[in-house]
């Protein structure tokens, strides 16, 4: 069943740049009177948020980690997303399920035959409709991170880490690809702009 709202997911390795280009997409839609939901994951909900600080600054082992990604996103789903949806909104939301492929599964390396069962449970057949992916190469996306603030868990990590995150990323992009749209994002920051542009102007949602 399909929901009359549209849901927008940004996804990359640290130091991408994404952020700055949703910043931009979501000015231009609120100046046009859009009904926006900006969110992001983990996270976007009082109960997720909470889960993000956990994910994000304590260890734990791998499925503790896969099922806190998991819980943070029902909740998401349930309270921000599906009824944004419902009621006709755009939703952009910084990182979804593609993020737990590239990091828990590639990054990590745990089983992703658990968090496809996962992904069933959770999003009973929810997916974004369009899924921006900025690719560029770790040594790059580095470099732009060394100037901020301090690391997180996973900004922590080596490039080796961020070599199989991007390759996972690149493995669901293969696997779906007519979800996905790849954003060369080691272009100038026009230029990656000029091509999220295009990106939604060829789906007919400028
Ligand atoms: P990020 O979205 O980059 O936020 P900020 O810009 O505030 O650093 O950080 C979220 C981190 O969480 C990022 O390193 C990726 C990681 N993450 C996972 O490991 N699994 C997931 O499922 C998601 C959504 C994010």
């Amino acid at each position: 069943m399909s929901l009359p709202g549209r849901f927008i997911t940004f996804e990359g390795i640290d130091g991408a740049g994404k952020t700055t280009h949703i910043d931009a997409l979501e000015q231009a839609w609120r100046q046009q009177g859009r009904d926006v939901v900006r969110t992001r994951e983990p996270g976007g909900t009082p109960l997720a948020e909470k889960l993000r600080e956990l994910v994000l600054h304590d260890s734990m082992d791998p499925l503790t980690e896969a099922l806190l990604v998991f819980s943070a996103r029902r909740d998401h789903l349930q309270q921000v997303i599906r009824p944004a949806l419902a009621r006709g909104a755009w939703v952009l939301c910084d990182r979804f399920t593609d993020a737990t492929f590239a990091y828990q599964g590639a990054g990590r390396g745990f089983e992703l035959g658990v968090l496809r069962q996962l992904e069933t449970w959770v999003q009973e057949g929810l997916q974004p409709d369009l899924t921006l992916l900025f690719d560029l190469p770790p040594a790059v996306a580095a470099g732009r991170l060394q100037a901020a603030r301090q690391p997180d868990r996973f900004e922590a990590l080596d490039a080796a880490f961020f070599e199989r995150v991007r390759s996972g990323y690149l493995a669901r992009q293969a696997a779906q690809p007519d979800r996905f749209a790849i954003i060369q994002a080691d272009a100038r920051p026009e230029e990656v702009a000029e091509q999220v542009r295009e990106t939604i102007a060829a789906k007919g949602w400028a």
